[in-house]
């Protein structure tokens, strides 16, 4: 089969003949063969089976024909190597059953070694890079900000309330926490870049509560060292987050060769803060995909009409697939993004 390197290019920022497209949460319970799998399995269970895990990689692959994989995992199997317990509660998303508050908590985390506490990650990687067969692998993590909420408050959040009051109340023990999570982060997103992974994506989902000076103290320097640790492997990094607009030359300041944009700025005014030696990706609201055809069609136009042919796009969503997301629709927004980025190019 032929290796599809237009993601890989588009990352390096290097010319394309068509945009390259993928989404995150392209697999999940929007697919019926999703649903048909979890039938049988939980969440957890799914990502502890590597055949599993790679099987539900390959779906959207097969039905969507995207540009790249993403490895079937979630950003908190971390929590189970230290220690924390985890359990993805039906209706309410994941609940940590040890939440950190204090620094005995941040101490009594036990650091793991990512190829054997987590090794099923690993072996899904090693197997999706045989299945694959050309179609680049995107592994990930986390960033620290983002896995320290969940462990601080237990689970989701809409106002941070635990995770801030730490950070303005206790600063020795968020900063304690981030120290130790950007470590075991970095061995994590090492240990599948060593297992075969193309390029990782670094997600940093609720970043965007924090104010800029907030952000450069608390997460600043702790996604910046699990940003270099993968740069250091050249492989391209995408660096990601939503409601970031204030946050961007920040983030940018982080680290990534690939910077996330969510749909609350044009992607080219998010593209101009950033500047053009960062490659992005972006930007369609995941909502879109509940709209008529021709309204979707006019909203994937517009997206590549401001990214206009410049090398280093990659099209995605500003965030997640969303769960009762028509399978037709996203799969016509992959053909659309082909079809209308051929034509664009060289114009
Ligand atoms: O993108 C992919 O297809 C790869 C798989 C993937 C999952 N989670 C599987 C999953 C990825 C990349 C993630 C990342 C993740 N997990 C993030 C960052 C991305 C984002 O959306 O901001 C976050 C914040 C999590 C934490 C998490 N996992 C939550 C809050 C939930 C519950 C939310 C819900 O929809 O119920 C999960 C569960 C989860 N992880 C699902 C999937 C497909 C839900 C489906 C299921 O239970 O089968």
């Amino acid at each position: 089969m032929e290796i599809n390197q237009r993601f890989l290019q588009a990352c390096r920022r290097e010319p394309v003949a068509a945009t390259p497209v993928w989404f995150m949460r392209q697999a999940g319970r929007y697919m019926p063969e999703y649903r048909a799998i979890r039938e049988k399995y939980t969440l957890i269970e799914i990502c502890q089976h590597p055949e599993i895990a790679a099987e539900v990689t390959m779906q959207p692959v097969r039905a969507l024909g995207v540009d790249a994989a993403i490895l079937f995992a979630d950003i908190l199997l971390p929590v189970i190597p230290l220690g924390l317990g985890l359990e993805f509660a039906k209706g309410e998303g994941p609940v940590i059953a040890s939440p950190v508050q204090t620094l005995e908590d941040v101490r009594a985390m036990k650091p793991f070694d990512a190829e054997s506490d987590l090794g099923y990650v690993m072996d899904a990687i090693r197997i999706l890079r045989r299945a694959l067969s050309g179609v680049p692998l995107i592994g990930f993590c986390g960033a620290p900000f983002t896995v320290a909420s969940y462990i601080i408050e237990g689970g989701s959040s809409r106002e941070f309330l635990k995770t801030k009051t730490m950070m303005y109340s206790a600063p020795e023990v968020f900063h304690a926490l981030m120290e130790k999570l950007s470590v075991v982060l970095s061995n994590y997103l090492v240990a599948q870049i060593h297992a075969g992974a193309q390029v990782v994506q670094v997600f940093d989902s609720w970043v965007g509560a924090l104010s800029p000076s907030d952000y450069e103290t608390f997460v600043l320097p702790y996604s910046q060292k699990v940003l270099k640790a993968a740069e250091t492997l050249n492989v391209p990094v995408i660096h990601f987050g939503t409601n970031t607009t204030t946050l961007l030359p920040l983030i940018k300041r982080a680290g990534g060769s690939v910077l996330g944009l969510d749909w609350r700025l044009p992607l080219d005014d998010g593209w101009k803060i950033i500047g053009h030696d960062r490659a992005v990706q972006g930007n369609l609201d995941p909502i879109t995909l509940f709209a008529p055809l021709p309204e979707l069609k006019a909203r994937v136009h517009d997206v590549l009409r401001r990214a206009n042919g410049k090398p280093g796009h990659i099209f995605n969503l500003g965030h997640g697939i969303l769960q009762h997301t028509p399978v037709d629709s996203v799969k016509a927004v992959v053909d659309m993004v082909h079809e209308y980025s051929s034509e664009q190019v060289g114009v």
